[in-house]
């Protein structure tokens, strides 16, 4: 089942809204070995989301690394499943299936021994290193649940994550390395671990930097992978037993746990990595996120190793030594399919085209973006400089919360305009709606809705679905709010225009305001604050903050408390103090007008709408004029 043509296309798409049932358990069928396969497709609905979360193929059972592993060895054991690029250049690994599946077993039995159990929440706080992916699928193989926290968040971050989801054990190195620089994963866990302990943390050596060291709870990874046996029976588990966690900031509150299970994720993302990249035999497939985001999980990891493809795993920066490191991959490599952040490209785009043509890109086939909206200037160049026109330009819009891909155009078969998303998959459904949630039907602008399940969506938030429900399924009931913004075309492609909630998105990492504002307020003399996000050259968009505060309240007293309760990718690109915040009546900060002079920056944010609502509307001359001066 693969789409070559528009037709084919069409008709997948109109099968799986018409029957979902009869599409995604032949799509679940053709891409997963499941121990039982499934006769049920999808149970519950959006509409009964309240009363429980709603399920796919939950009388089948399998288990995951078993897709991405075990039902290669006969075919293709020899194979590279991960190229892994290490921070030098000339630091690489390929990992054959049949090592990959004999490095799982022993982790996966070595960590049995150490007392992981199905079910059992275990985080990881790892760089880009092949051990990340095999302890992912260890514990895949063994039925419990990691959660992979990105190593640039802070400790506190990690501790709020151990106490959410009730980790006892945390993998890690000694320290990571990124662009010659050292980041150092096992001290920021061991700071976590003095706010919340856990019984054991398993430590990777990977630059051979000492470490502090708790006897009793700190083991080193290879001590422990050598109590492993090269084979370890894969936990058979239900369709809907918990894969992952990831948690992923919202318009409200503390980041959430966003709940993926096995069999439709597994599906879904195999499905997708293969459709929408026209996936051939023999592809060498690079995508240059890290398994700390959603990305990272089904475009690295679960997608590419179920689909029997070599996935290269990177660990250092697109700008070191230089800008041209990409396309030298690309060229060493032979790398066919690329994926990257529109982030990224737009800094390589300014250092120059001489870092792209140094390099041979002939066996580049299709170029994939994801992570915010790319604008036509960087799709254009991706298209005819890095690609030199003959590649398929795939920009990918989906979210953690799906799992997988969404909207994008399927690679040399749709149609594509530069900054277009182009097309939903099959199995989803949008719907754009206006300001009183009415449907917008044709070309228009609005709120993106989801209207129709698919396999690969997360189930529910952990320990919380309530929360769940209330931040997808409340804006509209029976339909998933994307909290994103969109507009249609008349050739019904559809163009994202970036998030409407409460969530900013700077250089493809999510963050929510209120996690800095809380962040901010817990500076001693500061009053208050509100944080939005700006329109930002190469990050696509900045954190801009308003902030009341005592005179003796400095900017490196703020940028401290963000890098310690949110991570070092947290930073306040531009601060304005104010003697005050907008507010309704009711004390409601209106951040809309706040969103509006950020946007302005020096210039004048002309019309601000209704002031008539504001307790005190001098206030917001006083912020206008100060707006100039934020730095
Ligand atoms: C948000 C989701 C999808 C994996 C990485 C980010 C924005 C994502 C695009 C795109 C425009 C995009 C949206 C979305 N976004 N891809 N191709 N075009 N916007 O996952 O951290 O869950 O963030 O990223 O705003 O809601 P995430």
């Amino acid at each position: 089942m693969t789409i070559t043509t528009l037709a084919e296309y069409q008709r997948d798409w109109d099968a799986a809204k018409r029957d979902p049932d009869a599409f995604w358990l032949g799509v679940a069928k053709d891409r997963i070995t499941w121990a039982n396969p499934p006769g049920k497709g999808l149970e519950g609905s959006f509409a009964t989301i309240a009363d429980a979360p709603l399920t796919w193929f939950a009388d089948g059972s399998l288990n995951a690394s078993v897709q991405c592993l075990d039902r290669h060895l006969d075919t293709r054991g020899d194979q590279t499943a991960i190229l892994w690029e290490g921070d030098e250049p000339s630091d690489i690994r390929r990992i054959t299936y049949r090592e990959l599946h004999r490095e799982v077993c022993r982790a996966a039995s070595a960590l049995a021994g150490l007392g992981v159990k199905q079910g059992d929440r275990v985080i990881l706080y790892m760089g880009m290193v092949p051990e990340a992916a095999i302890a992912m699928l260890a514990l895949a193989r063994l039925g419990a649940v990691h959660s992979v926290v990105f190593g640039g968040f802070s400790a506190s971050a990690i501790a709020g994550r151990v106490r959410d989801c009730g980790a006892k054990l945390i993998i890690t190195q000694d320290a990571g390395l990124r662009g010659g620089k050292k980041i150092p994963l096992k001290a920021t866990v061991d700071e976590a671990c003095r706010e919340t302990a856990v019984d054991k943390i398993v430590v990777l050596r990977r630059t051979g930097d000492p470490v502090g060291w708790q006897e009793g709870r700190d083991l080193w990874w290879h001590d422990v992978v050598a109590t492993g046996h090269d084979t370890h029976p894969p936990a058979i588990v239900p369709a809907e037993h918990p894969l992952f966690i990831l948690y992923t900031s919202g318009s409200t509150g503390q980041p959430k746990g966003v709940l993926h299970t096995t069999g439709g994720y597994m599906a879904y993302a195999a499905y997708t990595h293969a459709t929408s990249f026209g996936l051939r035999e023999g592809d060498i497939y690079a995508c240059v996120a890290d398994v700390g985001w959603i990305t990272g999980h089904s475009y690295i990891v679960y997608g590419p190793l179920a689909n029997g493809t070599t996935t290269v795993m990177f660990e250092s920066v697109p700008t070191y030594p230089d800008a041209g490191r990409y396309w030298d991959m690309v060229e060493r490599h032979r790398i066919t399919i690329f994926y990257g952040a529109p982030t990224a490209l737009r800094v390589l785009a300014n250092a120059g085209d001489a870092f792209v043509k140094k390099y041979d890109r002939s066996s580049l086939r299709v170029l994939g973006t994801v992570g915010e909206p790319i604008n036509p200037t960087t799709w254009n160049w991706y298209h005819d400089v890095v690609g030199d026109k003959h590649c398929a330009v795939v920009d990918t819009w989906w979210q953690t919360e799906t799992g997988g891909h969404a909207i994008n155009p399927i690679a040399g078969v749709t149609p594509t305009k530069p900054g277009s998303a182009t097309k939903p998959l099959p199995g989803i459904v949008p719907a754009l709606r206006d300001s009183d949630n009415k449907v917008i039907e044709g070309p228009g602008e609005g709120r993106l809705f989801l209207e129709q399940p698919w396999p690969g969506q997360a189930r529910t938030v952990w320990n919380d679905h309530e929360r769940f429900v209330k931040t997808y399924f409340a804006e509209v009931p029976g339909v998933y709010f994307t909290g994103d913004g969109c507009r249609r075309d008349e050739d019904g492609d559809y163009w994202i225009t970036g998030r409407v909630d409460d969530v900013v998105n700077v250089s493809g990492h999510r963050m929510g305001t209120a996690e800095f504002e809380s962040a901010i307020t817990s500076v001693v003399g500061v009053t208050e604050a509100a944080v939005v996000g700006y329109p930002h050259d190469t990050k696509g968009q900045g954190i801009y903050a308003f902030v009341v505060a005592a005179p003796s309240v400095d900017r490196a007293a703020l940028d401290a408390a963000c890098r310690k309760m949110i991570g070092a990718h947290a930073r306040i690109d531009k601060l304005q103090l104010v003697p005050g915040l907008p507010k309704t009546r009711s004390g409601k900060v209106m951040r809309r007008i706040l969103r509006k002079i950020a946007e302005a920056g020096d210039k004048d944010p002309g019309d601000l709408g209704d002031l008539t609502t504001l307790a005190d509307p001098g206030v917001v001359e006083q912020i206008k004029q100060g707006a100039a001066k934020a730095s």
